[in-house]
């Protein structure tokens, strides 16, 4: 016994009568059906493992018959059953899937034994490659799964560095700003407005969050400054006033040896962020383009937000009288392009700057 279960179809009762006795010498168990209906109908309920359908009957034929199970049972072997001399409609029904013929009347067994043995081998290699595939999709949505997994912790991993990095260079910036009494918060303040002028004027995302995390060192190069001169409540003398300044040079020679990107930009921001567009500024002199973009932008952070927040030596300027004097310093203090995008979206600037206090 094979186990295996053949499906007859034709419309000559003799010659399925004759084909069953043949088959179950084989050891195939059989299911014999007189058309093409029939024959559906049985194949959706006992499911055989293979069918044999005679091409010519009445109602639906054994074109039929092949294109149905071709399209809802492709992995089932489909051998049809033509008149001797009709080879033609052999090939037609091969061209619509069925996967061989044999010839009325059948004489040879051992050819049929043959016809019958390697479709079977075909139809199991066909399984064999369905299971092969499903297994290797199967295989492969396990590992993507996997992978994903992992990017995901890497990027938690990610989202904690650089987190901590922000922390780290905002303590750095306090640490620095505490020193000269400046207002809680000015480095998260000057960080966002350095953003978001950046973004505006169209510097890339990447860009504006690296001068996002910089610009809080700007005045990192004050830890060389003494105390004595950096909180001294009288009018500094003109030599304090140099050593003062030289907080720009201190601050670039800290950061400059790095080459991270965030220690270059941070490097140039603490040099560039007292220049003036008019050439005015300090350390260097430098004017309009020949400053660097980052200390521009910084420039114009830094100073709105110490001019709008009290400091030891002065009380805070209103709102209106910042806004104005940067209006006024548009050319000369500050590049008139980045004063231009602030006033643009002056509300947003506001906005921005309410929410760090
Ligand atoms: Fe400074
Ligand atoms: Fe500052």
């Amino acid at each position: 016994m094979t186990n295996k279960t053949i499906l007859i179809i034709d419309d000559e009762p003799k010659f399925r009568a004759n084909l069953a006795d043949w088959l179950e010498d084989m050891g195939y168990e059989t299911l014999q059906a007189e058309g093409g209906e029939a024959g559906l109908e049985l194949f959706r309920q006992k499911q055989p493992d293979m069918v044999l359908a005679d091409l010519n009957m009445p109602g639906l034929d054994g074109f039929g018959v092949v294109e149905e199970l071709t399209r809802t049972s492709p992995e089932t072997p489909i051998l049809v059953i033509s008149g001797v001399g009709v080879l033609e409609e052999a090939i037609r029904a091969i061209r619509l899937g069925a996967w061989d013929f044999l010839t009325k009347p059948l004489k040879d067994l051992e050819l049929l034994e043959h016809t019958l043995g390697r479709a079977f081998e075909r139809s199991m290699l066909l399984g064999i490659d369905r299971l092969y595939r499903e297994h290797l999709e199967e295989e492969v949505a396990k590992r993507t799964d996997k992978l994903r997994q992992l990017n995901d912790a890497l990027h938690a991993l990610n989202t904690e560095i650089s987190d901590t990095q922000r922390e780290l260079l905002y303590t750095l910036g306090d640490v620095v700003e505490t020193r000269s009494h400046e207002t809680a918060n000015h480095v998260r303040r000057v960080a966002k407005l350095s953003h978001f002028l950046a973004e505006r004027v169209g510097l890339e995302p990447e860009e504006a969050k690296l001068l996002q995390l910089a610009s809080p060192m700007h005045d990192v190069g004050k830890i060389g400054i003494p105390d004595s001169i950096l909180n001294k409540p009288s009018t500094l003398t003109p030599e304090e006033c140099e050593i003062i300044k030289s907080h720009t040079v201190i601050g670039h020679e800290i950061l400059k040896h790095s080459e991270r990107p965030l220690m270059k930009t941070a490097a140039i921001v603490a040099r560039q962020h007292h220049e003036f567009w008019n050439g005015a500024g300090y350390p260097d002199g430098l004017s309009h383009g020949d400053i660097h973009i980052y200390g521009r932008i910084t420039s114009v952070a830094d100073v709105f937000d110490a001019l709008t927040h009290p400091r030891v030596y002065r009380k805070a300027w209103g709102h209106e009288r910042a806004v104005e004097y940067l209006q006024n310093q548009a050319g000369k203090m500050f590049d008139p392009e980045l004063i231009r995008i602030f006033f643009a979206d002056l509300r947003q600037v506001e906005a921005l700057m309410a929410s760090l206090g």
